[in-house]
This record gives structure tokens, C-alpha cells and sequence, in this order.
């Protein structure tokens, strides 16, 4: 307590302690644990990346602060990426905005877009940071729960829907959507253009795992745009460099929309960091322009490394959801005879030498996640074989 009576954290935090990966990562450190918890890749992006970042800092680009809005290469660069994969079409001056990460571009655009009292539509199990971000902004946070059916998760369009009021700014959308791994198809996204359209809503939309797809395809919603008049104007995409090169501690993110939107977002971001990771800014800027081959080649290697966890889990006894896209898998831990993952995942290390995460965090309605654990499969498939293996334990159990 504070000399005035009052706890040192505001309101608008104080649920939000010390998140589960600190806590879990931590476990994994003092029982030297496989660590499947926290998404970080045990291997570095490309080595061509690399050495763009080391010569920037050589030839003195980026060492001191760049442009507000990032420099214009990757800015230049971010907008190609846009048009190449999707046929989108942005400005780079004013249509594109550089952010430290996408945790940052979240950030700011919720403290850019929402007034206090508005409502968050966010589909739940979410990030963690979705819930911190809405509370920084004031905002009141609505979750659409996403729930299995059959192999994946699925949106359901009624629930959407009925969540939306005269208080709700905006639907704060993640495909392919960590944790479950679901990547939401044409249908799902028309239905949320539309609706956005309908009832004047705006629609931030978190694709960092675009290029980590292995079943069906990646589409932004912004390429809705053409079908519904009005919709560009209410979409703002985030993306970053972390998941696509495997440099998750570069912390370069970016933000594409119309300008008025992008402008909010660069109104808030410009007091939170400033600008960020000069020389990383224009590595980032060489890797977008990496050949098809590299994205189709890390499909590949996640995609192995995503059917050799999910068969060693099966193994194990646990009931798995196919993750089309991201690099994690969820799965039920009930057919173990079990249904709290919190306790799951506090004794998996000493049980198996084997650290995962709980959903239930990603929850509000925290009993929708119970009995959902999410393991990380972005590490190298000896790592992933040798977890497997350890898993195998659980399938043993008296
Ligand atoms: C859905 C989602 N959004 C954003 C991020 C953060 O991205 P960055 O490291 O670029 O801030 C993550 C990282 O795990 C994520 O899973």
C-alpha cells in the first residue's frame, strides 16, 4: 500500500499481475523443462537478415532515431508485401506506420481508437496483451468465445452479432488466431465486413502469423474491401517481422490502413515509443522482399514440426485440434482423467520434464478453457521429437 491507502497499480490494471509465461518460462529454467510455453522459435531468422541488420549498424543507418512513421524503406517495403501477397494497396507515406512490434501497434491503436466506456468485441480464448491494451485505452473489454468443432475452433456469426451494441467501437479480430490455431476462412470474414459496415464499426485485425499457415490460406480481411463499400476506411491490419523471420526480439511491427485511421493510431504511438530499432528497421525491410521459396519453406518446416507435437500429444492420450495456421496446438486434457490445466501445467515439468501453458488465461469466461492446454511446436524437431517422447509418460499413468 501507497502512504495515501492506495495500492501502487491502477484499476484499470490490476488484474493483470505477472503473466503465466514469466511464471511458466521460469518453471522451465529450474527444472531445465522443455520449454513449449512461451512462442519463441529456438533458431534465428536467415542468416542473409542478419547480416543486413550488421551492416546497418556498421554504415550508420538507424543508430540514431529514425523518421516517427519508420524509415522509408520498410515502409516502402511493407506496402509491396501488401500488394505481393494479397493484391492490397497502400501509401506508403501515409497508409503505412511502423510500431515495436505488433504488441505496440495493438497498443496504440486501442489507446488511439477507443474512448473510455466504449466496447471491444475480441474473440476469446485471446493474446494477453488484447485485454491489457483495452484496459490501458478504458475501454470494456466483450469476448465472442471460439469453440471446437470437430478438428477446430469455430466462430460462430450469432454470437458475433448479438455481442454488438450502440457502445461498441470495434472488433478487434486475430487470424490465424493464437491460441487455438484457427484461420478464419472467406465466410467468417465476410460476415465480420459486413456487420462492421452495417453497424459503423472499426475492425483492428492482428495477423502476425499470416505467413504460418499449413491447412487453406491466409486471407486479410482488408481484401474484403472491394465487396463492401466503406470498409477500408474501417480496417486497420497489424503485422511484424518477429514470427515470419524468426527474429521475435527485433520488435519490429507494422500497421496498414486508410490514413485517417493509421494517423490515430501514429498519434498515440508517437508518445508511447517514439520510434524503435533503427537498424532493424531496415534488415526487416530486405527480409520482406525474401523470395516465395523462404515463406513457402517455413510452412514446411512448422507444418512438420506442428504433426510431429500433435502426434506425440495423441500418443500421450490427450485430445488435439488441428492448428491450420500459427505455432500452437491446443489440446483437451480430459481424456487423461483431468480437468484442471492450471494444475496440469504446474506439474508437467516434474511429471514429464515438459512446460506448456494453460488457455484458461486467455479466457474471461474461464471456464470455456479449463481443460485446454497450448503447447509451442516452433522449435527444432529434435526438440519437439524428444517432447514427445517425455509426453509419452502421461500415457503410461496408473
Ligand atoms: C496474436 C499475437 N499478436 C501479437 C504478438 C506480439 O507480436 P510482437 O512480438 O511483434 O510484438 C503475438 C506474440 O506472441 C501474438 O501471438
Amino acid at each position: 500500500m501507497s502512504r495515501m491507502g492506495r495500492p501502487p497499480l491502477n484499476r484499470r490494471l490490476a488484474e493483470f499481475g505477472t503473466t503465466i509465461f514469466a511464471e511458466m518460462s521460469a518453471l522451465a529454467t529450474s527444472t531445465g523443462a522443455i520449454n513449449l510455453g512461451q512462442g519463441f522459435p529456438d533458431t534465428d531468422g536467415p542468416e542473409e537478415v542478419r547480416e543486413a541488420a550488421v551492416r546497418a549498424l556498421r554504415d550508420g543507418r538507424g543508430n540514431q532515431y529514425p523518421p516517427g512513421p519508420g524509415v522509408p524503406e520498410l515502409r516502402r517495403a511493407v506496402a509491396e508485401h501488401q500488394r505481393r501477397f494479397y493484391g492490397l494497396s497502400y501509401d506508403p507515406d501515409t497508409e503505412v506506420l511502423v510500431t515495436a512490434g505488433a504488441t505496440e501497434a495493438l497498443a496504440a491503436s486501442l489507446l488511439g481508437l477507443v474512448e473510455p466506456g466504449d466496447e471491444v468485441i475480441a474473440l476469446e480464448p485471446y493474446y494477453d496483451s488484447y485485454a491489457a491494451g483495452i484496459a490501458m485505452a478504458g475501454g470494456t473489454r466483450v469476448p465472442v468465445t471460439l469453440r471446437p468443432d470437430g478438428e477446430r475452433y469455430r466462430l460462430d456469426p450469432d454470437e458475433l452479432r448479438a455481442a454488438v451494441t450502440d457502445r461498441t467501437r470495434l472488433i478487434l479480430l486475430n487470424t490465424p488466431h493464437n491460441p487455438t490455431g484457427t484461420v478464419l476462412d472467406r465466410d467468417e470474414l465476410a460476415m465480420i465486413a459486413e456487420l462492421a459496415c452495417e453497424r459503423d464499426l472499426l475492425v483492428v485485425t492482428d495477423e502476425v502469423y499470416e505467413h504460418l499457415v499449413y491447412d487453406g490460406e491466409h486471407v486479410p480481411l482488408a481484401t474484403f474491401a472491394d465487396r463492401f463499400p466503406g470498409l477500408r476506411e474501417r480496417v486497420l491490419t497489424i503485422s511484424s517481422a518477429g514470427k515470419t523471420y524468426n527474429f521475435t526480439g527485433w520488435k519490429v511491427g507494422w500497421v496498414t490502413g486508410a490514413p485517417e485511421l493509421v494517423s490515430a493510431v501514429r498519434t498515440a504511438k508517437q508518445y508511447l515509443t517514439f520510434v524503435s530499432a533503427g537498424p532493424f528497421q531496415y534488415a526487416v525491410a530486405e527480409a520482406l522482399a525474401l523470395p516465395d521459396r523462404y515463406y513457402t519453406e517455413l510452412a514446411d518446416r512448422l507444418r512438420a514440426t506442428r504433426d510431429l507435437l500433435s502426434e506425440g500429444l495423441r500418443e500421450a492420450g490427450l485430445t488435439v485440434y488441428r492448428p491450420a495456421g500459427t505455432y500452437f496446438v491446443t489440446a483437451d486434457i480430459r481424456p487423461l482423467g483431468e480437468s484442471d490445466g492450471f494444475a496440469f501445467c504446474r506439474e508437467l515439468p516434474d511429471r514429464c520434464g515438459v512446460v506448456a501453458i494453460p488457455n484458461a488465461v486467455f479466457y474471461d469466461h474461464r471456464e470455456e478453457g479449463a481443460h485446454f492446454v497450448r503447447f509451442a511446436f516452433c522449435k527444432r524437431p529434435e526438440v519437439i521429437r524428444e517432447a514427445g517422447a517425455r509426453l509419452a509418460r502421461l500415457a503410461n499413468r496408473p
